[in-house]
């Protein structure tokens, strides 16, 4: 080829579609499209649009690595490429499978106070049943209380949204394939109280040169959360992140703390943190 040539694919190195160097794992309803988008402001990280669930669909899995990586985005070498899909938290194959693929990944793992992630999930399904039903005018959906206790006042445990928030039930199965390091924990609650210092840590954790501050978010008062910013413009996530949830009685609010008092506890000594969630 003529010099010229070689000498423009020295100076422009090609962008490619490259495995991601770290996923979001989960859990849903705790801030995973906010975490997303939020590192998505720093320009060494490229992101999947969408949720891709590679690593949970059989029939996803079984298209094998290069349907994969035909999903994700154009990178610059150097660059980390991430994507999210949060039932790869509590899909049993999930963590051997990603091991599989590369034993050194990033895992990045969002949580929140296990009953407002509940009532978050509750509010989402509720969401979406009133969207999908065929019957109008919509039957009265059960409350939160309703589904979250039995006949007999105990709690109902089968409730997949109470269920998911039993996080030590998940986690162990990451922890016996992972080394601990190789997971940051990300505090949802805080993530949405003050982002940045929590992406600071993230920087940290990917190996990235700190890039990420104040400058790229501001307080929505109408929205109730903060905005992103990057060189252009400013934008919020869609109205479907940050719902108001409906209220619930307290005595149902602390029965379900006292519920995962315990729970939470095998989970900060399976991570080895302590998340001083309220019991
Ligand atoms: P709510 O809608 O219940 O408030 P996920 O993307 O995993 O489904 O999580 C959705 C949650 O992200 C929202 O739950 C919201 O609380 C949280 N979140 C965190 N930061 C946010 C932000 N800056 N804007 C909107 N929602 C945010």
């Amino acid at each position: 080829p003529p010099p010229l040539l070689l000498l423009s694919r020295h100076l422009y190195p090609t962008a490619a579609r490259r495995l991601p160097q770290a996923i979001i794992i989960g859990v849903r309803k705790c801030g995973t499209r906010a975490l997303l988008e939020m590192l998505y402001l720093h320009p060494m990280i490229q992101k999947a649009a969408g949720e891709v669930h590679f690593f949970d669909r059989d029939e996803n899995y079984n298209r094998g690595l290069e349907w994969y990586r035909m999903k994700m985005p154009h990178s610059y070498a150097g660059q980390i490429t991430i994507e999210k899909s949060p039932s790869y938290f509590v899909t049993p194959e999930v963590p051997e499978r990603i091991r599989a693929m590369n034993a050194s990944i990033k895992l990045l793992l969002i949580v929140r106070e296990p009953v407002t992630r509940a009532i978050s999930d509750y509010t989402q399904l509720r969401a979406h049943a009133a969207t999908a039903s065929p019957v109008s005018p919509t039957p009265p959906p059960k409350t939160f209380e309703q589904l979250s206790l039995l006949p007999n006042g105990s709690i109902n445990e089968a409730y997949r949204p109470l269920a998911i928030s039993v996080y030590h039930n998940y986690v162990h199965r990451w922890l016996e394939v992972f080394p601990r390091e190789q997971i940051l924990i990300v505090n949802g609650d805080l993530l949405i109280e003050d982002p940045v210092p929590q992406l600071q840590k993230i920087e940290k954790f990917l190996g990235l040169e700190p890039r990420i501050g104040n400058h790229n978010f501001y307080f929505n008062e109408t929205k109730g959360f903060y905005c992103l910013r990057n060189e252009t413009s400013g934008r919020c996530l869609r109205e479907t992140k940050g719902r108001r949830h409906p209220r619930v009685d307290p005595i149902i609010i602390a029965k379900l703390r006292k519920y995962y008092g315990e729970h939470n506890q095998k989970f900060y000594e399976l991570i080895g943190e302590d998340l001083g969630w309220p019991e």
